[in-house]
Parts: structure tokens; C-alpha cells; sequence
């Protein structure tokens, strides 16, 4: 990275500069992987004039960027282009259903095509010349009423699509139907919502494999399949899921557990992590997750800078077993990043003490560690009122000494640990099972002020007993991803340390924990960085 940008990522989805938000659209079409984004041109902070930028690429890693697809142009959308979805019709026809903000400020739902679909990629769009095709429903606020899903295809032929939306305080997902993709009728009542949740943004529905990691396509219905609905809480920017049953008769959501919208539910990830969408990919059947990871500084730091916000590395996401919650774990393809590498085997971490991986370039790096425990017996009893664990994870952050952790990695480090990011687990047992706590704790990342240094933290549900717990951490200069129990619990965070940056960043993995622990495996890989080039510089 340039001298004075300490904190541009190298292999994280970003335009060359300004703000950006949303992924929107993501698809698969015709062996070209397409990603449009919310994204400002004039500057480093959200703007009142948003468009929907365009980029390409082989292999979800390297992007070429293209002309802007979507811009404010008819009074439908001359205030904004914000967020939607891209649905394939039969016949390989791509349509984008997105949030146009009107003449008169109020949001609408719009259509476009591509102009020419023997371009392969896609670089020209044309807005329908009937838009809106949606406008806000009765005793809907005109500023309450955005962020189209994909279209599924029900078994009786018609088309759905969840607009997301509030009335009073309770939160929800509309359901449109429509037999020609230009008509749309809302039906009377949502899919699914919740008292007191507020504004629900970009939601989503698709379908997941009962056995097994393989994707399917949104329209999938069959007793094979699951569904999954997440939103994304206007009120406190978490994107939380929830496991159920779609009823395509009825078209109603019937959760398998209760869903309110707070820390006792499921979220994707639980740190910085949001708007996100997922596509069906058909080259590998697979289903993949994009999200948006904005910013962690302050605003003056981001005009200093001239950019904001990045997207996370894409995500497979399945079932997990359980059958309880979700999976994810980077696209494979991100692997092809990985240059040097270090290993360290069989390594025991007694109490207290900390080993550097040396030899990489650790503000740039994927870890993967496995930690083997010894007998729990003697772990520290789990207080049932621990109901909050982000509360615990400040309460008990990286310096409190318990008995079974905190272990981990200390991450983007200073050599005398004044700067790191420690991300690590406890394990307490509970009434009848231990409890595996993960932490991602910024209170030490950075000498500098001005930013926010929340801690992070979730339960991960797995047995310990068995003896093994992983983690994995993509860094990238200002984010690090991180994945517990090969990808059950991630959580995702942006730090801005003042010393430990590009060669002088250090990586360490500790234990803070009276007991000892084993590291069986760890590997690192210097990462190289990704192709991210403009179309003009780029011979296709
Ligand atoms: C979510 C969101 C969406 C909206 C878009 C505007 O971050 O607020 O609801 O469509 O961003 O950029």
C-alpha cells in the first residue's frame, strides 16, 4: 500500500477510492461472477446522490471495475440508486429490481435490463421505461419501503420478491407476486415480521441443503431444503438470520425458533458486518455471501483517507449439521492468494505465554490455527446470566486471566504488545455442557483516539470436549475475518493501529489462561495482493 495508506486493503473488494456501501445484485452469468455496490463518486462519505457502481471478475477475487450501471436519471430514481437484487429468468435473462428515491423523496421500486445480453459483461443497462413498478403500499411511510430480494418462483408460476419495510415500530419483509416480472401485486400481509425491530433493510430468503454444504437456487422448493430469512436491523446494524419454513401457499415464514431481533438471536457474524446478500453461483453450486464492512474511524479520517468501507471476502454459506444455524467459510478461491508460508506444530502454550510467527508479512496474512485442551474438568463454572456475550467479552477481555483462556491470536501487534487485536476463546462449563466463548477485543488495537474500539463477541456451539478448537483470521491492513470452528461463529472487525502497520505489524498467538494449552497445527500464508484494476488497464 502507499505510504500514506496504511490501511488500504490489498485483497478486500474496493473501488480506488470513496465510499462505498451495500453489495447490490451479485450474480453468476454466463462464467462472469458481476458485483454492483453502493457507491458515492463524489467523495469519501454516503452521498444524496448514490449509484450502483459495477464490477467483474473470474474468480471472485480479481475485479475488474466497469462504467457505472445504475445512476439517478428518471424522476423514479433521480434522487439515488440504492439497493435491490439481480434475478435470472428463464431464457438467461438478468433483471435488477432496485430502490429508486424519487422526485419526491419517497422510495420505489424500479427495473432494468442489460441493453445488450450478447455483451458478456453485461456493461450496459437500461432502466424499464414503466418504472416505479412498485410504490410505497398504503399506511407504509414513503421513506419505509426498500431493498428488493432476489425473485423466487413459486410451484404455481408466479414470481415473488420480499421488499423490506416497517410500519409503526414492528419490522418486516413484504411479499410481492407477479406473473410477468413488470406487474407486481402486494399481498395482504407480510412474509414474516416483528414487533419492535424497526426498519428491516436489505433482507433476503433462499434456501439451504438439508444434508450437505451444496447450494441451490433460490426457487428451490422441495423437502430437501430448509429456508433461511435474514434482515438487517436499521436500529443497531447487525444482520441476523433465522431457520424456518416457507409456505409457498400462503406464502408465510414459520421460524423454527423464536426471532426478536437482539442479541439472542443468530447473525452471520457478529461484528462488523452488514447489508449483505447472498447469490446462488451454479459454476459451483454453491451459495455465496457478500457483505459490507464500513468503517471503524472517524469521519475526518475518512475524508483524510478518500475512502470508506470495503466488502467482506465472499463466503460459502451451507447448514451446518445441527441443523441450528449456518456455516461460512471463505470461497476457496481466496487460497489462490496464499504465497510464503509458515507452519508451527505441536507447540504447547503454558500458561502465559505467547509465540511470534515470524518469517511473514503479518499486516497481510490468512492464519489458521487448531488448539488442542487438555480435560476440562476444572474449567470455571458459567453463570446462566451470562446471557450477553459481547457484555462478557468486555467484562472479560484479552488481560483477565481465567483458567481455560483466553487463548488465541494476537493480531496487527507492536513487538511489545502496546498495539494488537486479540481474538481468542474461554471455556466455561455450564449445567450440562461447556460453554466456548470467542472474543475479537479492540480496546488495545490501536495508540490512536478517535475510533471505535467496541469489543465483539459470540458463543460458539461446539463440543470442546472433543478436545480441538480452530480459528481462522483473514487480515487485510484494517480488517480481520475471523472464523471459529471452521466457520460456525465469524466475526469481523476494523482496526487502524498507529505502529504495528505493513512491516512493522506482528503476529503472535498467546494464552492468558492458568492452564495450558496445545497449538497441534498453525499455518500462515503471506497473502498476495488482488487484482482490483480499472477496465481501460485491463486487456480482457
Ligand atoms: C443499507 C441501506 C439500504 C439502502 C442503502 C442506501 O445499508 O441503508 O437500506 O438501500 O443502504 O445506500
Amino acid at each position: 500500500a502507499p505510504a500514506n495508506q496504511p490501511y488500504l486493503t490489498s485483497y478486500h473488494f474496493r473501488p480506488p477510492q470513496n465510499w462505498i456501501n451495500d453489495p447490490n445484485g451479485p450474480m453468476y452469468y454466463k462464467g462472469v461472477y458481476h458485483l454492483f455496490y453502493q457507491y458515492n463518486p463524489l467523495g469519501p462519505l454516503f452521498g444524496d446522490k448514490m449509484i450502483w457502481a459495477h464490477s467483474v471478475s473470474y474468480d471472485l477475487i480479481n475485479w475488474i471495475h466497469l462504467s457505472h450501471a445504475l445512476c439517478p436519471s428518471g424522476p423514479y430514481d433521480i434522487n439515488s440508486c440504492w439497493s435491490g437484487s439481480v434475478t435470472i429468468l428463464p431464457g438467461d435473462k438478468p433483471f435488477i429490481l432496485y430502490t429508486g428515491i424519487d422526485a419526491s423523496g419517497q422510495q420505489v421500486q424500479n427495473l432494468a435490463m442489460p441493453e445488450n445480453l450478447s455483451d458478456p459483461l453485461l456493461k450496459d443497462w437500461v432502466k424499464f421505461s414503466g418504472n416505479p413498478v412498485m410504490t410505497p403500499p398504503n399506511g407504509v411511510k414513503d421513506d419505509m419501503f426498500r431493498d428488493p430480494t432476489t425473485a423466487w418462483q413459486a410451484p404455481d408460476g408466479r414470481w415473488r420478491v420480499l421488499v423490506g419495510g416497517q410500519i409503526d415500530n414492528e419490522g418486516m419483509a413484504f411479499v410481492y407476486w407477479s406473473w410477468d416480472f413488470i406487474h407486481w401485486t402486494k399481498l395482504d400481509h407480510p412474509l414474516y415480521s416483528v414487533q419492535e425491530t424497526g426498519m428491516w433493510e436489505c433482507p433476503d430468503i433462499f434456501p439451504v441443503s438439508i444434508n450437505g454444504t451444496i447450494g441451490v437456487d433460490t426457487s428451490v422448493l422441495n423437502p430437501g431444503v430448509k429456508h433461511v430469512l435474514k434482515t438487517s436491523l436499521f436500529s443497531d446494524k447487525h444482520d441476523y438470520y433465522v431457520l424456518g419454513t416457507y409456505d409457498p401457499q400462503m406464502d408465510i415464514f414459520s421460524p423454527d425458533t423464536d426471532f426478536h431481533g437482539n442479541s439472542n438471536d443468530l447473525r452471520y457474524d457478529y461484528g462488523k458486518f452488514y447489508a449483505s446478500k447472498t447469490f446462488f453461483d451454479s459454476a459451483k453450486n454453491r451459495r455465496v455471501l457478500w457483505a459490507w464492512a464500513n468503517e471503524s474511524d472517524s469521519t475526518q479520517d475518512d475524508i483524510d483517507k478518500g475512502w470508506s468501507g470495503v466488502q467482506t471476502v465472499p463466503r460459502a454459506i451451507w447448514l451446518d449439521k445441527s441443523g441450528k444455524q449456518l456455516v461460512q467459510w471463505p470461497v476457496e478461491e481466496i487460497e489462490t492468494l496464499r504465497g510464503k508460508q509458515v507452519s508451527i506444530h505441536d507447540k504447547e502454550l503454558g500458561s502465559g505465554s505467547i509465540v511470534e510467527v515470524s518469517g511473514i508479512t503479518a499486516s497481510q496474512v490468512d492464519v489458521e490455527i487448531d488448539f488442542e485442551l487438555p480435560e476440562l474438568e476444572e474449567a470455571e463454572l458459567f453463570d446462566p446470566a451470562w446471557v450477553d456475550p459481547q457484555q462478557l467479552c468486555n467484562d472479560k477481555n484479552a488481560s483477565i486471566q481465567g483458567r481455560f483462556g483466553p487463548f488465541g491470536l494476537l493480531i496487527l501487534a507492536t513487538e511489545d504488545l502496546t498495539e494488537k487485536t486479540a481474538i481468542f476463546f474461554r471455556i466455561f462449563k455450564g449445567q450440562n455442557k461447556y460453554v466456548v466463548l470467542m472474543c475479537s477485543d479492540h480496546s488495545r488495537s490501536s495508540l490512536k483516539e478517535d475510533l471505535d474500539k467496541t469489543t465483539y463477541g459470540a458463543f460458539v456451539d461446539i463440543d470442546p470436549h472433543h478436545g480441538k478448537v480452530s480459528l481462522r483470521s483473514l487480515v487485510d491492513h484494517s480488517i480481520v475475518e475471523s472464523f471459529a470452528a471452521r466457520g460456525k461463529t465469524c466475526i469481523t472487525t476494523r482496526v487502524y493501529p498507529k505502529v504495528a502497520v505493513e512491516n512493522e505489524a506482528h503476529l503472535f498467538a498467546f494464552n492468558n489462561g492458568t492452564q495450558s494449552v496445545v497449538i497441534s497445527s498453525l499455518n500462515a500464508w503471506n497473502m498476495n495482493q488482488a487484482r482490483l484494476s480499472e477496465e481501460e488497464s485491463f486487456k480482457l
